[in-house]
């Protein structure tokens, strides 16, 4: 088998957010055998979107303080979501399909209620004490440095049965799990071997920017001069030199990475953070330390870059150009801790997005709901770290509650629904749901979208432009992020138009073309 034909190199992962997919058990909350019956609109059905693989958001026992990110029991499936048989169940009807599952895997941190936290915190003398990050207040009872908890305050808790305090990067429900403690590392590893030997074809491991800090001695991170209150969130005041990013990060994803080499076809995507100071650095020190045939980064930039042809080119072409040899890139434009795609760049512009999304190289992410235009819900946000409106119900139809649910939603479903829905758009030649199935399997039959190279060129300010060329074919992607239209010259005598946003007649481009707003559209170039 060459190595391009490995499954993950151009696989579309399509992101579930179990809570809110389907609801099988009718108590207002999605679960596992909710996924089984969806599968038909996922791969395999008659309608299908047709992708590749799923990643699952946690389903493992959790006190839900951060809705599963927060593990008590790392090989188990929580029972509001089923039972590992519903998930084994799950597992086979994926693979019958053809369907691959990634799983997310929880590493920095456990819940509180994990059995090893409860015998961590019992004495300061334990077996399990160094399996999480203990240490004396300062003289004054103070915390033991300034670090913050990415979701606020500081980041160490007291806990007054010892009198000392532990480090907890995120809540003070999920503790931070202390790798430097190989014990601590091998009891990891059992958990990745777990799901693997289960069968799942590669993890989703969270937050691993935190796995290593500085510990010996502890430093205070130091002050951001940059830091604007007025638009960042407390954390960003300081600069985390300190408690996150340490020397060791690398040396624990490369022994998570052996134990995804030890089995055939399985891969891991890591969510690893740049600094604003050194992207492209980061990415380049991920894909060079870690195996890159079996891991990779997300690549967040088309979340947090503002909608602009400008940020998109620049960032694109600087990403593409650090990739070597198999490097796979891993894009998103969306996820379930940030505020909607459609939300963001609104809907028209949604449309250009997903061709963006799904003629880029490597393995593109979709949240669940951004193929049908989901926006953010409109409840209110109780503080910054509220990640709800970006995790409402999805809508599968126009029956009450959306058809998510029998019972009462966990959180209100759309008031759009009644449009905005999985059946109705997939009755609507022209909707978005529609395009992202046509743009499937555009990319299903096209050698280039899968593993052809990616060439930008240039044509105009407001348009992003590139080839996807193999050795078969050459297609050129035309997106216009502008809300006027564009004619323009192209870098070729002819072409055939394949695809586009708008419903309109396709035809031969000779030399010049002419994008309406917001159009996207892919070429066809002759071979
Ligand atoms: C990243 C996850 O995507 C987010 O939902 C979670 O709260 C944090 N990691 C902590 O696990």
């Amino acid at each position: 088998m060459t190595s391009s034909s490995h499954w993950f190199r151009s696989a579309v992962v399509y992101q579930i957010y179990i809570r809110s997919f389907f609801d099988a058990s009718d108590d207002g909350v999605g679960d596992l055998a909710g996924v089984i019956q969806k599968l038909d609109y996922l791969r395999g059905g008659p309608d299908s979107l047709n992708i590749d693989a799923i990643w699952l958001s946690p389903f493992y026992p959790s006190p839900m303080a951060d809705y599963g990110y927060d593990v008590s029991n790392y090989r188990d499936v929580d029972p509001q979501f089923g039972t590992l048989s519903t998930f084994r169940e799950l597992l086979a009807q994926a693979h019958d399909r053809g369907l691959k599952v990634l799983v997310d895997f929880v590493p920095n941190h456990s819940s509180d209620e994990h059995p090893w936290f409860k015998v961590s915190r019992q004495s300061r003398h334990n077996p399990k004490r160094d399996w999480y990050i203990w240490r004396d207040p300062k003289a004054d009872g103070s915390p033991p440095t300034n670090w913050l908890s990415v979701f606020g305050g500081s980041a160490w808790e007291l806990d007054p049965q010892t009198g000392q305090y532990y480090l907890h990067s995120f809540l003070s429900k999920q503790p931070d799990l202390n790798w430097a403690n190989p014990e601590v590392r091998a009891a990891m590893k059992e958990v990745m071997r777990f799901w693997l030997d289960l069968g799942v074809d590669g993890l989703r491991v969270d937050a691993v920017d935190w796995l290593s800090k500085d510990l010996d001695p502890l430093a205070d991170d130091p002050l951001d001069p940059a830091y604007d209150p007025a638009t960042q969130k407390p954390y960003y005041s300081l600069r985390h030199l300190h408690s996150k990013k340490g020397s060791q990060e690398f040396t624990y994803l490369r022994e998570m990475a052996e134990v995804i080499e030890s089995y055939p076809e399985r891969f891991m995507i890591t969510e690893m953070h740049t600094h604003q100071w050194d992207d492209a650095k980061t990415y380049r020190n991920f894909y060079t330390k870690v195996d890159p045939a079996v891991s990779a980064p997300f690549n967040f930039e088309g979340i947090f870059s503002p909608w602009t042809a400008k940020s998109f080119k620049d960032f694109i072409n600087d990403f593409q150009k650090l990739l070597k040899g198999d490097d796979v890139p891993v894009y998103c434009l969306g996820n379930h801790d940030k505020s909607r795609l459609a939300s963001r760049i609104g809907r028209r512009a949604a449309r250009t997005a997903a061709v963006l999304l799904l003629t880029l190289p490597g393995m593109p992410v979709i949240y669940n709901g951004d193929e049908l235009g989901m926006v953010d819900g409109e409840m209110r946000r109780e503080e910054k770290e509220d990640r709800t409106p970006e995790r409402t119900p999805f809508p599968w139809n126009d029956h009450p509650q959306a058809g998510f649910t029998s019972g009462t939603p966990w959180l209100p479903v759309t008031p759009e629904y009644p449009r905005l829905n999985a059946a109705t758009q997939l009755a609507e030649p022209s909707s978005l749901l529609t395009l992202y199935r046509r743009l499937l399997d555009l990319r299903h039959h096209s050698e280039a979208l899968q593993h052809g190279r990616h060439q930008s060129f240039t044509v105009h300010p407001d348009v992003v432009s590139y080839f996807r060329e193999s050795p078969s074919q050459k297609l050129a992607v035309f997106l216009n992020f502008s809300d006027h239209e564009i004619t323009t010259q192209v870098p070729f005598a002819k072409g055939e138009e394949l695809l586009s946003t708008h419903s309109r007649t396709l035809s031969e481009v000779t030399h010049t073309l002419t994008l309406r707003p917001h159009e996207g559209l892919v070429v066809a170039l002759p071979s």
